[in-house]
């Protein structure tokens, strides 16, 4: 997918090279420390923001990031009903005519695979911002910048990903990620429903990351560098009984925080729900709203190289 540095579509973590990614870290860090050097660089150049599913971050964060370097967006939210899907138009029919209208398509869609279909058929970059219980490589771009903002290191870290990891896009795009460092050791901690899918387990195994399951939050607190907290994904379950019975299980509220090391951090995707309890927002460790705002510089930096 990558040829050199050069990027073109944005489908999935794999396809970003320790290389790749210390030029994305590279550009972000450009784009935080001189943000008027970056000004102007897209003038001229359009976004399209296609959403067939719900979001204010990553949404508002690539707006953000286009407007910011001098470019323009266009899109359309809820896409599922308000754009000419609800009249049956295929998504590569879709992709096909937005691309001759934008320099750059930004999709998230409900369906797994779909940003790697779009990207097929595009006349122009595509970025995936999520696809169903697939990916979010640019959330995991974000995630692994702010480790390396917050720890100073990805090298020997040990993350525990917490809560609803088989539906969880983006503690899957971290993990494949990480994979990409040395001595890492990932927990999962989850309830058996939404345990961690066997293809990451295994694609964990194939790069030499040490990966254990423990259903025992506590028992991993003191141990990690990084807690990832995710949300019980209401959306993603065919039965409500199933939900019930999971929801809720993992929290992190001031008894857990005093498990956690005095260095580490607490990171979370958000939103959140009822899975980090808002008093410790002000605990210094606490690092999701730090994480969340790292956004608008990666996606500046993926931008760049995109249409550069
Ligand atoms: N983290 C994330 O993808 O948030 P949004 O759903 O608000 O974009």
């Amino acid at each position: 997918m990558a040829v050199g540095q050069k990027l073109r579509h944005v489908v999935e973590s794999q396809q970003f090279s320790r290389d790749l990614l210390e030029e994305v870290f590279r550009r972000a860090d450009e784009m935080r420390a001189e943000p008027h050097r970056a000004a102007g660089r897209l003038q001229g150049r359009v976004l399209a923001a296609l959403f067939y599913e719900p979001s204010t971050r990553t949404r508002l964060s690539f707006e953000s990031a286009m407007l910011r370097l001098g470019g323009r967006t266009m899109g359309t939210d809820n896409a599922r009903e308000f754009s000419s899907a609800a009249k049956g138009e295929t998504l590569e029919d879709t992709i096909r005519i937005v691309s001759g209208y934008s320099d750059v398509i930004v999709l998230r869609h409900n369906e797994e695979g779909a940003a790697r279909r779009a990207a097929a058929v595009s006349d122009v970059p595509v970025i995936n911002a999520g696809d169903g219980k697939g990916q979010h490589p640019t959330q995991a771009l974000l995630d692994v910048y702010t480790i390396r903002d917050e720890i100073g290191r990805l090298d020997g870290i040990q993350v525990a990903m917490v809560g609803d990891l088989a539906n969880g896009r983006t503690a899957r795009s971290l993990a494949y990620l990480l994979s990409k460092f040395r001595d890492v050791t990932v927990w999962f901690v989850a309830p058996p429903q939404v345990a961690m899918r066997d293809d990451i387990k295994a694609h964990l195994d194939e790069h030499g990351v040490r990966w254990r399951e423990e259903p025992d939050l506590h028992a991993v607190l003191p141990q990690v560098d990084v807690v990832y907290q995710t949300r019980i994904q209401k959306e993603r379950f065919d039965d409500a009984a199933t939900y019930e019975a999971v929801k809720g299980v993992y929290r992190m509220g001031a008894p857990e925080m005093a498990l956690l090391g005095r260095r580490a951090i607490l990171m979370h995707p958000l939103p959140r729900v009822d899975e980090i309890d808002p008093a410790i927002d002000s605990d210094p460790r606490a690092a999701y709203f730090r994480q969340a705002r790292n956004g608008v510089q990666i996606r500046m930096a993926l931008l760049d190289m995109v249409l550069s």
